[in-house]
């Protein structure tokens, strides 16, 4: 329709002009074959005049006048001559043929003869006049008058009009052709240029270079599906309302049902072998398994970790896989198995006292071996292989998870070109200063940036490991939306806040009242006691002591509290292999053991410190029992027991005291902000917690409710997912376009990456 619509403001005027040209052109053709007839008709009547001259002469001389009238007769036997009559000097006709009108003589056919157009119209027609002097004049004769028929003339000059119209038609259909068809292929030109450009843009390196004409506008075009491509994940943000339906959904339409498989250290559950010889199957206690658990559920899929659990092996079948959950089996879990040395070197060595301390900035010194190094590159690999391995196609969608595969997502385009990576690091990402101790700092980056997508918590980690990336290689980035283009290859590096799976079914719960009695029986607490409750994996990152420190000083400075104010700690035991974390655990004990000595007395002990893992029912139980929930990190990616804790109090009741430091500080800010540092802040945070009114209470509280339910985990995957889902199909539309314009080619060439 544009097409059309642009020939015809070419045509129209075209075809006008043409017209008016027409109509211009004919008087003048007509004025002018006249003339070059009255010309051609003079010339014969010479011609005829001479030749017949000698005849009339001689006749006239002879006296046999009537042998002119015969000479006459056969002259007109040329059709076009119509008539002829023989005048005398004085201008006396002295001879005429039959058709020679009587009302004209000889001085009047002079007269006309002379004139610029000789015609005169008789009964017959229009005839054509013309005098011509007889070349030597006999006895009494001077001229002959010859009237030439013009009708001819007007047939000619018809058929020459029409001849000239049928041309101009010929000629305006022929224009308006070529003007079509020029106007066609320019228009696919655009048009195809104009693709090209906009799929070769965002996340996708350009396939076919923009023609020059189109190269102005490329720039503008690629900014504004850039800005729209924004939007449109921004309103992504603004739709309510995840959950695992949604989720579901989105994988089949948008990713039209594709392989996920997701890649983590961690397995979400562990066979365990009791010290009575039964096997028990354990959720660990972790951000990463709590987060992605659920979304494996909803979409499927194959998880592959490693197989940490004592019974782990008598678990699976004979490709090392079984189903999970126990009970639902709702998706695959792929073990594999490490050897104790991997373990060390890869796990405890690299990634645990390397990455995770250098990471935290916690002010724990990290260690760097070149034999852990070695074997964390060496477990990347076998986690490749594996990924390869289970791979029931060629463009799967990737999940690598957090930092113990830094090098995995380039390792895995080695071998999946076509697959779609998404990496999320839950660590925060350090400032560039505190990155570059690290000995093999150009290798993890460049490791990472074989993702399709990169995902920290927050947008400051991303933008501290776009700076990284700027200060260690030759990458370009677009501060504007966040890409790094390193390698021909392009990166999105994006913020997708993690979360968990909120309950909306709490029908089954325990009311608070009881959850409350419950706990405090157990831990043999009075009615009127304030429990306050950190909930952490034994870990330095936590500020475990710092909030024990807090807590001391509350009781130092208002001991009104001293009897009433109880802190329960659980640590979950957590990478005890290691030096650090064993001192630290130690460090801990001896802390909680000083205060309750100096604070405690007979059936008060201010600090419980339960290190052992509880499982999923008992926290919960324990958040609702509480007055306080005290997370006081030192720096952590998310921290997802303080959305734990939100989501367990359906009462809104409870206050959260929140580390700024944690990047929940960010979304969850109507908690208690504290700087854990800070040790007087966070003890009177604990005591403004503790003093809170119930109204101020439930205020807060439904706040942070309705920020966590809304983002919650499945908005974190979903909002992945859909990114995802953007760059395959358009990889799909590349290859295609790749496949038509290069048919020779595209077979052989490795598709393109984004
Ligand atoms: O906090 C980051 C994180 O990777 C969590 O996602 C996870 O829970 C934990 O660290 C890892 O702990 P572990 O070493 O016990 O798997």
């Amino acid at each position: 329709m544009k097409t059309l619509h642009l020939q015809l403001r070419f045509l129209i005027p075209l075809l006008l002009t043409l017209l008016v040209a027409a109509l211009v052109a004919l008087p003048v053709l007509d004025s002018l074959t006249l003339r070059w007839f009255a010309r051609d008709l003079n010339n014969r009547g010479t011609l005829v005049a001479n030749t017949l001259a000698d005849a009339i002469n001689e006749a006239q001389m002879d006296g046999k006048t009537w042998r002119v009238q015969g000479l006459f007769e056969r002259a007109l036997q040329d059709e076009r001559l119509v008539a002829i009559a023989l005048c005398s000097p004085s201008n006396e006709m002295l001879r005429r043929t039959d058709g020679f009108p009587p009302s004209l003589d000889c001085a009047q056919a002079r007269d006309i003869a002379v004139q610029a157009d000789p015609r005169l119209v008789v009964e017959g027609g229009a005839v054509h006049v013309g005098v011509h002097a007889l070349g030597t004049p006999g006895p009494g004769v001077d001229s002959l008058v010859l009237l030439h028929d013009l009708s001819f003339i007007d047939r000619r000059s018809l058929d020459t009009r029409r001849y000239l119209i049928a041309f101009i038609v010929l000629l305006g259909f022929t224009m308006a052709l070529i003007t079509m068809v020029v106007a066609q292929i320019s228009w696919r030109g655009w048009v195809n240029g104009m693709r090209g450009i906009l799929r070769g843009e965002g996340l996708v390196r350009p396939l076919l270079a923009p023609p020059p004409e189109l190269q102005p506008f490329a720039s503008e075009v690629r900014a504004r599906l850039r800005d729209l491509e924004d939007e449109y994940r921004r309103s992504l943000d603004l739709v309510s309302v995840w959950n695992p339906e949604r989720l579901r959904s989105l994988l089949l339409t948008q990713l039209r049902g594709d392989q996920v498989i997701v890649v983590s250290n961690r397995e979400p559950y562990l066979h365990e072998r009791t010290d009575d010889g039964r096997v028990i199957v354990r959720r660990p206690a972790s951000g990463l398994v709590t987060a992605v658990e659920p979304v494996m559920r909803a979409c499927s899929g194959t998880w592959i970790a490693h197989g940490s659990g004592s019974a782990d092996r008598e678990a699976v079948d004979a490709h090392d896989r079984l189903p999970v959950p126990p009970g639902t089996k709702e998706y695959t879990l792929r073990r594999v198995w490490l050897t104790e040395e991997e373990e060390r070197g890869y796990y405890n060595g690299f990634a645990n006292e390397g990455l995770w301390p250098l990471c935290h900035v916690a002010h724990v010194r990290p260690v760097f071996r070149e034999s852990d190094w070695e074997m964390y590159r060496h477990v990347n690999e076998r986690f490749a292989d594996a990924v390869a391995a289970e791979a029931r196609s060629d463009d799967p969608v990737v999940l690598v998870q957090d930092y113990h595969f830094a090098l995995l997502p380039a390792m895995i385009r080695e071998r999946l070109p076509r697959a779609t990576i998404l990496t999320f690091w839950h660590i925060p990402w350090p400032n560039p200063e505190s990155f570059g101790i690290c000995p093999w700092r150009r290798e993890i980056i460049e490791g990472l940036l074989g993702s399709t997508i990169l995902g920290f918590h927050t947008r400051f980690h991303c933008k501290n490991f776009i700076e990284t990336v700027d200060r260690s290689l030759e990458a370009r980035i677009e501060h504007e939306h966040s890409t790094i283009v390193f390698r021909d290859k392009e990166t999105l590096v994006e913020s997708y806040p993690i979360s968990i799976d909120w309950p909306e079914d709490t029908t089954g719960w325990v009311p608070v009242a009881a959850c409350r009695q419950r706990v405090l029986q157990r831990l043999e607490l009075p009615p009127d006691t304030c429990l306050a409750v950190g909930v952490d994996r034994f870990d330095y990152t936590k500020g475990i002591l710092e909030r024990l420190h807090a807590v001391e000083r509350l009781l130092e400075k208002r001991p009104e509290w001293i009897g009433r104010f109880v802190f329960v700690q659980v640590a979950a035991p957590t990478r005890s292999a290691l030096e650090e974390y064993r001192a630290f655990q130690q460090r801990i004990h001896g802390v909680a053991d000083r205060i309750n000595q100096r604070y405690g007395r007979l059936g008060y002990t201010p600090v419980r410190l339960l290190a052992e893992h509880h499982d999923a029912e008992a926290l919960h139980e324990l958040y609702r029992a509480a007055n306080i929930c005290v997370v006081t990190s030192l720096h952590d990616g998310m921290n997802l027991v303080s959305k734990e804790f939100v989501a367990a109090r359906d009462d809104e009741q409870g206050v959260l005291v929140l580390s700024r430091f944690a990047g929940a500080a960010r979304e969850l800010s109507e908690a208690l902000i504290v700087n854990p540092y800070h040790v007087e802040e966070t003890a009177d945070a604990l005591h403004r917690a503790a003093t809170m009114p119930a109204a101020e209470q439930r205020e807060r509280m439904a706040s942070l409710r309705m920020t966590v339910r809304e983002n919650n985990v499945f908005r974190w995957a979903g909002r992945m997912l859909a990114d995802a889902g953007r760059f395959r199909l358009r990889e799909r539309i590349a290859a295609r376009v790749q496949r038509h314009t290069l048919p020779d080619t595209a077979e052989d060439e490795a598709p393109v990456h984004t």
